[in-house]
């Protein structure tokens, strides 16, 4: 669950600058993470990772900027303290960033709802977490891991355009798109190795495939069957 976490605050969860386009999208800094220098409050402890994840805001309650936290609030109560727990533990990294900015291609962006700035915005806060979910070839199951794709894949799972300029548009992987006709073995393949059925290699900067190889056959099988549902 963690890997997902590095796509933008880096490796070692030191921090990165992951959008580096001061003059067009922007410059998007997601924060150090660990209680070294530049890092996150350490002596808050857990209340300031619940805030985040749960509620996309910090403690003096301002909205984070950018932080998917309208995914990472669907967690369950276990995932979310797992992250909480292995968070915590991280070892210090020192690194200072830049404030964010957003450019004025971002701007346009973001006025057309294609960037969400402010994901607090879409969150419930009054919603309960679910408490633990089962681990199980389910349709549930393979739904509730099913967030961790839905900010390029859509909720549909149908796809769309690109989520940036740049990035290549978002296939469908839902019954409609190649995933329908695929078998499970096929799938795992896929998401293990990079290379589809149909014999394309897909580039992890676009499509984050090294970082599902944690998921177990189990947690493959319930996706699969979840996006053969839509
Ligand atoms: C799409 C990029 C992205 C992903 C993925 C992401 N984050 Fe963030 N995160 C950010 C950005 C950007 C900020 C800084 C927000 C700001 O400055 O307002 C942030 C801020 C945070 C903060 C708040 C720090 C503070 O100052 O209060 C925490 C905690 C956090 N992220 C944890 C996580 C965890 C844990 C994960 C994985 C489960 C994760 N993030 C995944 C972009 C991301
Ligand atoms: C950061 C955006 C992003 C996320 C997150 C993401 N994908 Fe993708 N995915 C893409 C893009 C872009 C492509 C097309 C890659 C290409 O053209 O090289 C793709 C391609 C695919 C394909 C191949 C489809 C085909 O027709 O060849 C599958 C399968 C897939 N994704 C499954 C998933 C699953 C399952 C998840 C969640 C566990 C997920 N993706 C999360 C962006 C993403």
């Amino acid at each position: 669950m963690a890997k997902g976490c590095m796509r933008c605050h880096g490796d070692d969860l030191g921090g990165k600058m992951f959008i580096n386009d001061p003059r067009k999208l922007g410059q998007f800094a997601a924060t150090n993470l660990t209680p070294g220098k530049g890092g996150f409050s350490p002596g808050n402890g857990y209340r300031n990772w619940v805030l985040a994840l749960k509620h996309g805001v910090r403690d003096n309650r301002k909205p984070l900027f950018v932080m998917p936290s309208h995914e990472f609030t669907q967690l369950t109560e276990a995932d979310m303290a797992a992250i909480i727990a292995y968070g915590a533990s991280l070892p210090k990294v020192d690194r200072e960033l830049p404030e964010s900015r957003v450019g004025p291609l971002g701007r346009i962006l973001a006025e057309l709802n294609q960037v969400p700035l402010f994901p607090a915005e879409m969150i419930d806060h009054n919603r309960k977490l679910v408490k633990e979910m089962k681990t199980e070839v389910s349709l549930g199951y393979g739904q509730y891991l099913s967030v961790a794709c839905q900010a390029c894949h859509r909720p549909t799972m149908k796809g769309g355009g690109p989520i940036a300029p740049g990035f290549p548009t978002v296939p469908d992987i839902s019954s409609q798109g190649n995933p329908g006709k695929w078998t499970d073995e096929q799938f795992m393949t896929t998401l293990r190795t990079g290379k589809t059925p149909e014999g394309k290699t897909m580039n992890p900067k676009n499509m984050p495939w090294p970082t599902m190889k944690v998921y177990t056959d189990t947690e493959l099988k319930a996706l699969h069957l979840y996006l053969k549902s839509k």
